[in-house]
């Protein structure tokens, strides 16, 4: 297992391009399965959560193969229909290929993400929305096991805003028979660009962009190419390093309106920030202000910024306060970010920050994916050494980080081998 050497105290400066979006390539990727014939998407990241969705379409006979940022999908081999536990245990997002394998082949067999469907990580939502489009579904020893001869239009209503309910049920959707409204979906950017390409392939969806989606099954799809959407996480946590460190970053090939919400807490804390076409430049103040940030749905400030935010606000002149009201139990950094300094009470799904005037290097354990990036983050600004441990979590939705925070100033080295 790889950990990170950070040295913190210097001040990013310069550019870096930000690369395409995760949660937008793990719901392209298994769109593929909707149609017979090549794909090209481009613009997708290297992580280790790109290779595992490959790994596993490639299970189901896709031949896939990634030259550069343009992954190449070949569908036309696809002779399985199912998700071993053996992937979906290592990430959620493979429960996407439900919906399109129901939809073009009529049956699927996919694990539940760890626990039960309605479990820490439920899947209920995905499971009552396809069988309201008539699949036949059963939880068998950990599985789901769902047929449909013919998927049928329907009305669906999500009670919670779900992006990956949302996917599933749109790409199971588009070659149901009949007309399907999805109201209360989600609207994340990575759902948007989903439908995009989706009617790229010859579906015919209404009110993309809006929670309202219409969607008028067509008996067949063909293979598109598509770009992959810039990860507006990723451009939201190297802004929140620039601003952590003092310093001054352009981000490359961004689309700030992805990440507006962000972009109005920083300048609240005191950044100064230039949108230049698809560039954006901040500018860090001397010192932070303390600002509350709820995590909500998008357009709203995001949850998988709220870690980030966290270990920006330990350092802020003055105490805020940081909630989560998606995933009401995602503090795992907090524990990690105290044996940086920092001074966070946790109470529920709040955490109150009182900023310190500075953090001390320390060895912090990542947890998972935005934990340990809040982790960098802390180490960067930490007077002296920081050992990140675990880095393999980073890995999965951060593409070379450490090389790009090297390209803009930090020094920051990894560390491979023995366990840690
Ligand atoms: C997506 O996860 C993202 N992952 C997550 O990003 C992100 O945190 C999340 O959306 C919220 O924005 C991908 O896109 C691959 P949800 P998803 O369904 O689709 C509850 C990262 O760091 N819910 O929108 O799994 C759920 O418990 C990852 O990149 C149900 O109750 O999230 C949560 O409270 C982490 N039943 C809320 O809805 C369901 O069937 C939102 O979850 C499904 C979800």
């Amino acid at each position: 297992m790889d950990k990170f050497i950070i040295r913190g105290g210097k001040k990013l400066s310069g550019r870096v391009r930000i690369s395409g979006a995760k949660n937008a390539s793990l719901a392209l990727m298994p769109a593929a399965l909707l149609a017979g014939g090549t794909f090209h998407l481009s613009n997708t990241p290297g992580l280790q959560d790109v290779a595992t969705m490959s790994s596993l379409l490639k299970t189901m006979g896709m031949k896939i193969d990634l030259n550069g940022d343009v992954l190449t999908l070949d569908t036309r081999g696809v002779n399985k229909h199912e998700a071993p536990y053996a992937h979906v245990k290592k990430m959620r997002a493979s429960i996407y290929v439900l919906g399109p394998l129901i939809a073009r082949y009529g049956k699927a067999k996919v694990s539940l993400p760890g626990g039960c469907a309605w479990g820490p990580r439920p899947v209920n939502l995905h499971i009552e929305g396809l069988k309201k489009l008539g699949a036949e579904i059963k939880l068998e020893r950990g599985y789901i096991v769902a047929k449909a001869k013919q998927l049928t239009g329907a009305k669906i209503h999500f009670d919670i805003s779900s992006v990956g309910a949302t996917g599933n049920v749109m790409m199971a959707a588009v070659l149901a028979k009949g007309t399907t409204l999805i109201t209360n979906a989600a609207i994340e950017p990575e759902i948007t660009a989903l439908a995009e390409f989706l009617v790229k392939m010859g579906a015919r969806i209404n009110g993309i962009g809006t929670n309202q989606l219409e969607i008028e099954g067509v008996d067949e799809l063909h293979p598109a190419d598509f770009e992959t959407i810039p990860d507006r996480i990723e451009a939201g946590t190297f802004l929140t390093a620039a601003a952590i460190t003092g310093g001054r970053v352009t981000l490359e090939n961004v689309n700030p309106e992805h990440f507006s919400a962000v972009t109005a807490k920083l300048e609240d804390a005191g950044c100064i920030a230039e949108v230049q076409g698809s560039n954006f430049e901040l500018q860090a103040p001397a010192e932070l202000k303390p600002v509350d940030a709820t995590a909500v749905i998008y357009p709203g400030f995001p949850t998988d910024m709220q870690a980030q935010w966290i270990a920006l606000m330990s350092i802020a002149n003055g105490t805020s306060i940081v909630t989560d009201t998606i995933y009401t139990d995602r503090f795992k950094h907090v524990p990690e970010l105290e044996r940086l300094g920092a001074d966070i009470e946790l109470k529920k799904n709040a955490a109150i920050v009182r900023g310190v005037k500075k953090l001390t290097g320390a060895t912090v354990m990542s947890t998972d994916l935005r934990a340990s990036a809040s982790l960098i983050l802390a180490g960067l600004v930490a007077e002296g050494e920081t050992e990140v441990l675990r880095v393999y979590h980073l890995d999965r939705g951060y593409e070379a980080i450490e090389k790009k925070l090297r390209a803009i100033g930090a020094d920051i080295e990894r560390v491979s081998g023995k366990e840690y």
